[in-house]
């Protein structure tokens, strides 16, 4: 367990130690300058109304949510109909299992990416010399029987019925969304959600302790979502910033809502119209902050590849065909690249 501790945040941390320890400090030649890490405001992200989806707003509803895909891949939602108790719960079960003691959580610590319930740091601490400074515990919740025993029994609230819940409230919102999504790119209502298998969903719970030198860290470094959508909920803390024209744009939190992204998959479906968009999460010195990403994703066995319906003479197909296993397996070993990995899959252009 030494190697795994000392991998591991400081989160119990002495007081007067007030320095980033060393694997967490990022090359010099790789600091972003001030520029970089300042924000603009991000009232320009959408904020769609969900209520009517399934009445006389459907129709403004997905104009709405295509343009988001189309021009920055990231829409926040409200009206969503996840009640707030069932939100409330999820946050306050993450905040007491990272705030449990160190030697509690570490027997759910591994660094192997294939498990499926497991306390890490980084991505993929074996191909990263350098961590991000950001701990968090992934769980597979689908289907959610087969996954439940392993979650973990410490804080006690984990074994309510809380976190079952909230996984099968944001399933069901996933749902709507991509059948939303499907009819936004032309294609039929179920043309996602009735390919791709009977569907993977896994959640993280991302913690962010006060760091004391923010300027030296990877923060949660730049990076793409690899599925077909995420569904986040962040805490009040600020923190999450998504890229647009060159420039990061921070998405600051709003009370009852969940922020939405395309992941690589719908880019490749939706053959490079909607764009799974660089984001990134910064870190301050003050205050720590809690993220919850669900993740939905394709089977392994799914077959992914541009809709024929979104392929023709002016718009041939920009990525071979791939099951999601595939993917998922060069994305996890990709080691120290930002970029995304969908440009490994692109048809060469004659
Ligand atoms: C992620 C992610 C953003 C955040 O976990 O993939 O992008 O705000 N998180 O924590
Ligand atoms: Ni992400």
């Amino acid at each position: 367990m030494a190697t795994a501790a000392t991998k591991l945040l400081l989160i119990d941390r002495v007081p007067g130690i007030n320095r980033v320890p060393n694997s967490y400090i990022r090359p010099e030649a790789d600091r972003p300058n001030l520029t970089e890490v300042e924000a603009s405001d991000a009232s320009t992200i959408p904020l769609i109304d969900l209520e009517g989806l399934f009445g006389p707003n459907r129709d403004n509803i997905i104009r709405q949510m295509g343009k988001a895909c189309r021009r920055d891949g990231f829409f926040q939602i409200k009206n969503h109909g996840i009640p707030e108790e069932v939100v409330q719960a999820i946050m306050n079960i993450a905040g007491e299992f990272f705030r449990l003691p160190e030697s509690k959580r570490l027997k759910n610590y591994s660094d192997d990416p294939s498990k499926s319930t497991r306390l890490s740091t980084s991505f993929n601490i074996k191909t990263e010399k350098v961590s991000n400074w950001r701990n968090f515990l992934r769980l597979h919740c689908y289907p959610l029987e087969e996954y439940m025993h392993e979650w973990p029994t410490n804080p006690p609230s984990f074994s309510g019925k809380e976190v079952g819940e909230y996984c099968t409230r944001v399933r069901e919102l996933a749902l709507k969304l991509l059948e939303a999504i499907s009819e936004s790119l032309g294609l039929e209502r179920e043309y996602i959600s009735k390919n791709l298998g009977k569907h993977g969903q896994h959640m993280a719970m991302n913690y962010y302790p006060p760091c004391p030198q923010p300027e030296l860290t990877y923060w949660l470094r730049g990076h793409t979502d690899q599925n077909l959508i995420t569904i986040l909920l962040q805490d009040d803390v600020p923190g999450l910033q998504v890229l647009r024209d060159g420039k990061w744009i921070a998405i600051n939190p709003i009370p009852n809502t969940f922020i939405v992204n395309i992941g690589d998959q719908i880019q490749v479906i939706s053959n490079d119209k909607y764009k799974s968009i660089l984001h990134r999460a910064v870190v301050n010195c003050d205050r720590e902050r809690i993220s919850i990403p669900t993740f939905y994703c394709p089977s392994p066995e799914a077959l992914i590849g541009p809709a024929q319906g979104l392929i023709d003479q002016e718009h041939p197909a920009v990525y071979r065909s791939f099951t999601y296993e595939e993917y998922y397996h060069k994305f996890w070993n990709r080691g120290l690249r930002t970029e995304c990995c969908l440009d490994m899959l692109k048809i060469p252009s004659a």
